[in-house]
């Protein structure tokens, strides 16, 4: 998804409190990533930071309470109208309360009443204190079924002196939310990274998740992976064009599009995968898949009926799923596996490239500070016999999902 901001109308609604001084940092960063800014702020916010400032940075004027009479009366119809994304950042726990309930006592509100922005993001940043009041809670989530997306307040130290839940979230945060609801927000169609539908005709198989090996009828063993990254590529290989079957272990949401198999163990999930690759052109194994199942799951639940207080559980070594595909691939089939690493990240990588037989490895940082297990965020590097590895983020893992089947596209063309 490289550049969802480019040329995206982001309208900055400013409030009134001690973070308002980021809005500054916030509207240079949108800027330098291409998206047209404009800046609302409301008079308290000017007390913590000028609307020159945010007038310069962002290039444009700002709308402030000084220009709710007069010409610029009906500025804040047009500004709501042409905003593609609404980002209240800082939000105050009054403009929150405000907004819950459709007021429109000052030019920022008045604006956020007029706009039908399909995007929209929230920031609120308070008084640990206000955060949980009930009352603010309440009108977070009246604003959450109003389709507002919430960006919780960091803990950290608040000006009040001591450690709370109540900072704004780093803006890092803030950037790849709305980047990620940009891109979420457009049509198959819409995603100009595909617009030529480069995987038009190609059959595209991916797992996804955690896999869950049974110990008996009620437990199982799992992992910490939650799918986002297999469900990500599903979603960029559909808005490629392709036929796609997500076998996965973990169910999500995604396109009716996409067909989905429920595969929970990494058994269940080779057979699926086998049958799938007889006519596809691409497989990436994205899956967490556990390395070991039970040698034999129990039939019934298992009891502490034992006096003994060590319960042993003896473990086989699961099929490796990706290694099948890739010993097994036809001529023209592409694989694509990746490499959840905590340390030697390339060396590790490659050695999994050929043991494997793959063509490309997702070489994945675990531990990295975007990375990592139910992250919204991703950060990975590419590598591919004798090529120089590709270092993609951090950005939201649809983003990294769009680079790498950008990726796919080259290996599949270059054959
Ligand atoms: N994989 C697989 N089947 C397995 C284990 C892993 O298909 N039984 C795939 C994963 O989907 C991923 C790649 O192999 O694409 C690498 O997985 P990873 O967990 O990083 O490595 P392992 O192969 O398990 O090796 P190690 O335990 O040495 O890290």
């Amino acid at each position: 998804m490289s550049g969802a901001l480019a040329e995206k109308n982001i309208l900055l609604a400013v409030t009134g409190g001690i973070a308002a001084y980021k809005a500054a940092e916030l509207s240079r960063q949108y800027v330098k990533a291409g998206a047209n800014v404009k800046v609302v702020m409301t008079q308290t916010a000017e007390s913590f930071i000028p609307a020159k400032t945010l007038g310069i940075l962002s290039k444009q004027a700002v709308l402030t309470d000084g220009d709710r009479d007069g010409s610029a009366s009906v500025e804040h119809v047009a500004w709501g109208r042409w905003a593609d994304a609404i980002v209240l950042a800082p939000a105050t726990a009054n403009t929150l309360a405000k907004v819950a309930n459709g007021l429109a006592d000052n030019v920022l509100t008045e604006t956020l009443l007029a706009s039908n922005a399909a995007v929209k993001i929230m920031a609120p940043a308070m008084n640990d204190q206000m955060w949980h009041n009930p009352a603010t809670q309440r009108n977070l989530q009246t604003l959450q079924g109003d389709g507002w997306t919430m960006i919780e307040p960091a803990t950290g130290f608040l000006a009040e002196g001591y450690e709370a839940k109540g900072r704004l979230a780093q803006l890092e945060t803030i950037i790849l939310t709305t980047e990620q609801a940009l891109f979420d927000g457009q049509t198959d169609g819409q995603r100009d990274a595909f617009d030529n539908q480069p995987l038009k005709g190609r059959r595209v198989v991916v797992t996804a998740g955690g896999t869950k090996e049974p110990i008996d009828p009620v437990r199982f063993l799992t992992n910490r992976s939650s799918g986002k990254m297999g469900y990500a590529l599903a979603e960029a290989a559909l808005a490629a064009g392709a036929e796609v079957t997500l076998i996965a272990a973990t169910k999500r949401d995604c396109s009716k599009a996409i067909h989905l198999v429920l595969a929970p163990s990494a058994k269940e999930m080779l057979t699926a995968v086998e049958e799938a690759m007889t006519d596809a052109d691409a497989f990436i194994g994205a899956a967490a898949v556990s390395d070991f199942a039970l040698a034999k799951p129990f039939d019934k639940k298992v009891k502490k009926t034992s006096p003994d207080a060590h319960f042993t559980l003896d473990l086989v070594q699961n099929p490796d799923i990706l290694k099948t595909v890739g010993q097994n691939k036809k001529s023209g089939q592409v694989v694509i596996g990746f490499a959840a690493e905590t340390n030697d990240l390339l060396q590790n990588a490659e050695r999994k490239l050929k043991s494997k037989q793959a063509d490309m490895i997702v070489a994945n940082d675990v531990l990295a500070p975007a990375a990592g297990f139910d992250k919204d965020t991703n950060q990975v590097t590419l590598i591919q016999a004798n090529q120089v590895p590709i270092e993609i983020g951090p950005k939201s893992k649809s983003a990294i999902a769009a680079d790498i089947i950008h990726q796919l596209v080259t290996i599949l063309d270059g054959q």
